[in-house]
């Protein structure tokens, strides 16, 4: 954890180097992640209870996440006396102390605070972000956080023309994976049971199922791609530009500044057997290269928070700082496609979080910088529409069991 958070780096992939190093080691795996995102998830609310205990200031040193594993450990009334006298010597706090903690409730430890200094502590979400949160008008803010701190709800997509929901089902249940029909899109179904087993399925390496969030698959429904040539500047794995072909784009560009992303989309598309209907592309977004496209994609980097549910670790770096940059970066990229795109183009503008400066703010100012840019009614229209932007929906985990996601669309006059 520690070496994740001075990396900037997911949990996933630091665990992952971790255990290549260490084979003899797996089995602790599982233990492992339930710790790591549980202390993730936790991190100040565990910080305040070692600080009422006398300890801290806090850190990020290896010494101080073992604090942190400890105290979660005695949080969640699982610690036993030896195993907390081994972790008390380590991480150097008291080892009765620990025990006393044993049977408390999270809400115990945050008497006396009240209004959002309470749901910073007990939801662990910097003063700062939550306030990012309540300007953007977020309906029942606290479920919000609840709901990013639990594990998210699994979402595969599949090419529902040419194979249905009742046959993917039925094939998928001989490796013990239950699906559910989702009410909504019709390519795409929930993962009742047996998550983890669909990347070994013959389905999935046949490449009939994409791991993909519903909220995500959504964006590509909204570029509406059928028959048209549709640009994706920031295409990264290619996630969605596959989509796109697959709900009957003719043709697609797929742009990333990072050739390593490019690698990633073309291992989808070659996959997904799409390979002959994608250029790849290495461009930057805020320098247009493309003015042919009927329909663009700008799906650009933002602060990720609607996927904290996956990667609760951002929380642990992320600062006001780097929401400031993500939203000038994806102001300029829509700024940019805008101005190239032909008229009539209509360029889509999604991002997987829900901070206000990166979603409103950037609409305001595109609309501003960009006379010639104006927001377009979309469908399907199955989230939240924003308050004060009727026209942009918002996807959120505690009503929706969805990633956050913010889609709006703009029409170049
Ligand atoms: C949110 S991801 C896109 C995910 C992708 N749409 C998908 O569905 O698979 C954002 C991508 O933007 C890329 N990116 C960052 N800065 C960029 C730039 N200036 N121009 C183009 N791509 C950029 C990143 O490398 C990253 O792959």
């Amino acid at each position: 954890m520690a070496e994740t958070v001075r990396r900037k780096a997911s949990l996933r992939d630091v665990a992952a180097e971790y255990f290549s190093r260490r084979p003899s080691e797996e089995y602790m795996k599982p233990l492992v992640r339930v710790l790591t995102l549980g202390v993730a998830r936790n991190y100040m609310l565990l910080d305040h209870v070692l600080r009422r205990g006398g300890y801290g200031p806090p850190s990020n040193s290896t010494r101080w996440m073992l604090a942190r594993v400890a105290v979660f450990e005695a949080l969640s009334g699982k610690l036993k006396p030896s195993r907390a006298r081994s972790l008390a010597e380590k991480a150097g706090v008291d080892a009765e102390w620990l025990l006393s903690l044993r049977g408390s409730r999270p809400s115990d430890h945050v008497k006396g605070l009240g209004g959002l200094e309470r749901l910073s502590v007990l939801y662990s979400f910097p003063r700062w972000l939550l306030e990012e949160l309540a300007a953007a008008r977020i309906p029942r803010l606290e479920e919000l956080l609840r709901a990013l701190n639990r594990d998210p709800v699994r979402w595969l997509r599949f090419p529902h023309t040419r194979l249905s929901f009742e046959e993917l089902a039925q094939r998928l249940t001989a490796y013990g994976v239950k699906l559910r029909r989702d009410k909504d899109l019709p390519d795409v179904a929930e993962v009742v049971a047996g998550a983890s087993t669909v990347t070994r399925t013959r389905e999935y390496m046949d490449g009939l199922i994409v791991l993909q969030d519903k909220a995500s698959a959504l964006v590509s429904w909204v570029a509406s791609p059928a028959g048209r040539l549709v640009h994706d500047p920031t295409a990264g794995a290619a996630i969605k530009a596959s989509h796109s072909l697959w709900l009957g784009a003719r043709y697609v560009v797929a742009g990333d500044v990072k050739p390593q992303r490019l690698g990633e989309a073309v291992r989808t598309l070659t996959r997904l057997h799409l390979r002959h209907a994608a250029d790849v592309v290495v461009g930057d977004a805020r320098a247009p290269y493309l003015r042919a496209a009927d329909a663009v994609i700008v799906d650009p980097p933002c602060s990720d928070v609607g996927r904290l549910q996956y990667e609760p670790e951002v929380k642990m770096w992320l600062t006001r700082g780097d929401v400031k940059f993500f939203r000038r970066l994806q102001l300029r990229m829509l700024a940019a496609q805008l101005e190239a795109a032909r008229p009539g183009t209509h360029v889509v503008y999604s991002v997987c979080t829900l901070t206000r400066s990166e979603t409103i703010w950037v609409i305001r100012r595109v609309l501003e910088r960009v006379p010639y840019a104006e927001l377009v009614k979309h469908e399907p229209f199955i989230g939240e529409p924003v308050p004060g932007l009727p026209l942009a929906q918002r996807m959120l985990p505690h009503l929706h069991r969805t990633q956050g996601f913010f889609i709006a669309v703009f029409r170049r006059m």
